[in-house]
């Protein structure tokens, strides 16, 4: 126990060192993250204190560096405990912050977000974790050669984009075109994050558009002035917008398939949610098959970033029946 407790007060000491570097924010889960390492220490007291270390502060790492929580797994620490770890290493650090920021093609994209700004924008004023597992999904597949590639020259469309987040690491993965689309009320936000992402990868984007669209908007209030949208994508991205208690999966869903070529595809982050009424999955089947969509390619986590995963974030494909 004695060790125990020196070992805890020379990583307390160590993690203010390591505050201290990327402590440009007020992050207090670094804290939190310490508490951990001194429960799990007493508790599971072979769990070498080196890998553990390792594991909860892997984001003051470089992420190449393979220190991941992976190091702890070979300890027995429990895979719960992993997943808690792995989600304060990134999932919660820049939640309600200024901006959110994530290492992407070697260089880091910063995306302003807006604190407390659900209420004023709505749910697109923040980079959702579904969104960050798929971006950095899509940048691991420019080393997968068994894959066609998905976004290279290919007309993209984000749905209910948000913060633009998606729609500009497709046009950084070189899409032909990359259209981020959302209500008005995110319209700015989109676009900022948009010129700051031309600014950071010092890159004109010239392929990188923001629209304003309201899925299946029947009664055609979508006045689009550019032509950005007349033609259909090869790849429609939605991410994190399967959310029917704030808004009914049937108009996603058509303006999904209103948007895909006859052999395009669409990409589904989708991050389950209670939800009392039904179960969403089998609804949204349900819906799918009506359309004459069908599912396809339910992502392994082990396709996903080794880091930047979740079991509470699946990335499945929809594509149009024959
Ligand atoms: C949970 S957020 C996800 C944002 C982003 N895709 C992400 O993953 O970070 C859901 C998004 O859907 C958008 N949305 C909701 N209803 C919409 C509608 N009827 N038409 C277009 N976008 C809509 C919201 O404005 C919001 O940006």
């Amino acid at each position: 126990m004695a060790v125990a407790i020196q070992q805890s007060i020379y990583l307390i000491l160590l993690s203010l060192v390591i505050h201290y570097y990327i402590g440009n924010t007020s992050d207090y889960n670094i804290y939190i993250r310490v508490l951990l390492l001194v429960t799990f220490k007493v508790v599971h007291r072979k769990v070498k204190f080196s890998y553990l270390a390792m594991s909860l502060f892997q984001d003051a790492f470089s992420e190449d560096t393979g220190l991941s929580i992976r190091c702890a797994s070979k300890n027995r620490v429990s895979d719960k405990l992993s997943k808690i770890i792995n989600a304060l290493g990134w999932r919660q650090r820049f939640s309600n912050k200024i901006q959110c920021e994530l290492p992407f093609l070697n260089n880091t994209l910063i995306i302003k977000q807006i604190p407390n700004g659900e209420e004023v924008v709505g749910t697109g004023a923040h980079v959702w974790p579904a969104a960050i597992i798929l971006a950095k999904y899509l940048e691991k597949q420019i080393d997968n050669e068994s894959l066609p590639l998905l976004i290279k020259n290919k007309r993209c469309l984000d749905l209910g984009s948000g913060t633009g987040i998606i729609g500009i690491c497709a046009a950084l993965l070189e899409a032909e075109i990359s259209v981020c689309s959302d209500v008005k009320s995110v319209f700015n936000l989109m676009t900022e994050n948009c010129d700051s992402a031309r600014l950071i990868y010092n890159q004109s984007l010239s392929n990188l558009k923001c629209n304003i669209y309201e899925w299946d908007d029947e009664n055609n209030n979508n006045n689009n002035d550019d032509d950005d949208l007349l033609d259909q994508f090869d790849v429609v991205f939605v991410s994190d917008c399967i959310l029917p208690q704030l808004y009914p999966l049937e108009p996603l869903i058509k303006t999904t398939k209103k948007f895909m070529k006859d052999d395009g595809i669409a990409i589904f982050a989708y991050e389950a949610r209670v939800y009392p009424y039904f179960n969403v999955m089998q609804r949204f089947k349900e819906i799918c098959n009506t359309l004459e969509l069908e599912m396809f390619n339910h992502v392994p986590l082990t396709d996903c970033h080794n880091i930047y995963v979740s079991d509470e974030v699946q990335i499945f494909y929809l594509r149009k029946k024959n």
